[in-house]
């Protein structure tokens, strides 16, 4: 698929990985749908880049009924949606058994519930949509991409709930790749390493430093612009479906 053709539903499109994604499409030529819980943010990115191009729906990925109608939605202003990249997340770091304690259920199930529920109840929906679509020369009615993270596989102590949610990511993928194939619909997921986002603001020097050390080559934190290079390489390489790719600099996280 062609950058210029992508009309794309970006969650978590107002920060970080999400808003790098939602600003190379742009400038590619495409649309976004900005899903996020992030009202102001979301209007900035609107206000910066237009409203022919972005629209921003204040949506909670593990909402049904809020999902179901903001992608109708955005298939009414846009005419139609062909892409999905899923970056709404949450990172809620905890012990199983703390000083305190057990941990408190509810702290396991929300990440779940946004990480790994939301993911898939955005895809449930937007696939849905894209089916209507006329396919291209190619047979491609559409593409997904969700991020998972290197925590899905070498999750670090306090990540038991994260990496189980991005576990959760990986697994679905190839299934539902199987099951979209016959629609033309491509599955993809991005595990990230250690990317520069407002999830590390205001990290010390030296824990920044360490966690740079961590990476293989090159030796510092990634850029969210990477994230949304390959983002692009997995709309536009037809061939790319069912697998996980890791976007890492060969980064292999540590027990703590
Ligand atoms: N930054 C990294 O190093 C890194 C590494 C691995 C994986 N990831 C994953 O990449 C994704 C994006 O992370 P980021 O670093 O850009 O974080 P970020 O905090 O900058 O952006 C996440 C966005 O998701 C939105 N969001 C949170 N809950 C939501 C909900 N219920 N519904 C809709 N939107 C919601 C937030 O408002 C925010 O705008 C996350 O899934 C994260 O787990 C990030």
């Amino acid at each position: 698929m062609e950058m210029h053709e992508i009309i794309a539903i970006v969650t978590g499109g107002a920060s970080g990985l999400g808003e790098a994604t939602t600003r190379r499409i742009v400038a590619a030529g495409g649309k976004v749908a900005v899903f996020d819980m992030n009202e102001e943010r979301g209007k900035m990115l609107v206000d910066e880049l237009g409203e022919d191009h972005v629209l921003f729906l204040k949506t909670d990925v593990a909402n049904a009924e809020n999902v179901e109608a903001n992608v109708a939605e955005a298939v009414s202003v846009f005419g139609k949606v062909n892409a999905v990249v899923n970056c709404a997340g949450i990172a809620t770091p905890g012990k199983v058994v703390s000083k305190g304690g057990p941990m408190i259920l509810d702290r396991f199930e929300q990440v779940i519930r946004i990480n790994l529920t939301g993911t898939f109840n955005v895809i449930r929906v937007a696939a849905a949509a894209m089916m209507g679509n006329e396919p291209n020369a190619e047979g491609e009615r559409g593409v997904i991409v969700n991020t998972a993270s290197v925590a899905a596989f070498e999750g670090q102590i306090g990540q038991a709930a994260y990496s189980a949610s991005k576990g959760g990511v990986v697994g679905m993928t190839l299934p539902i790749a199987r099951e979209f194939a016959a629609y033309g619909i491509r599955v993809m997921t991005i595990a990230p390493g250690l990317v520069e986002t407002p999830l590390f603001a205001g990290l010390p020097e030296p824990a920044r430093n360490a966690l740079e050390e961590l990476t293989l080559f090159p030796k510092r934190l990634g850029h969210p612009e990477e994230y949304a290079r390959l983002v692009e390489s997995i709309f536009t390489n037809p061939l790319l479906n069912g697998e996980t790719i890791r976007l890492d600099g060969a980064i292999r996280m540590q027990p703590k």
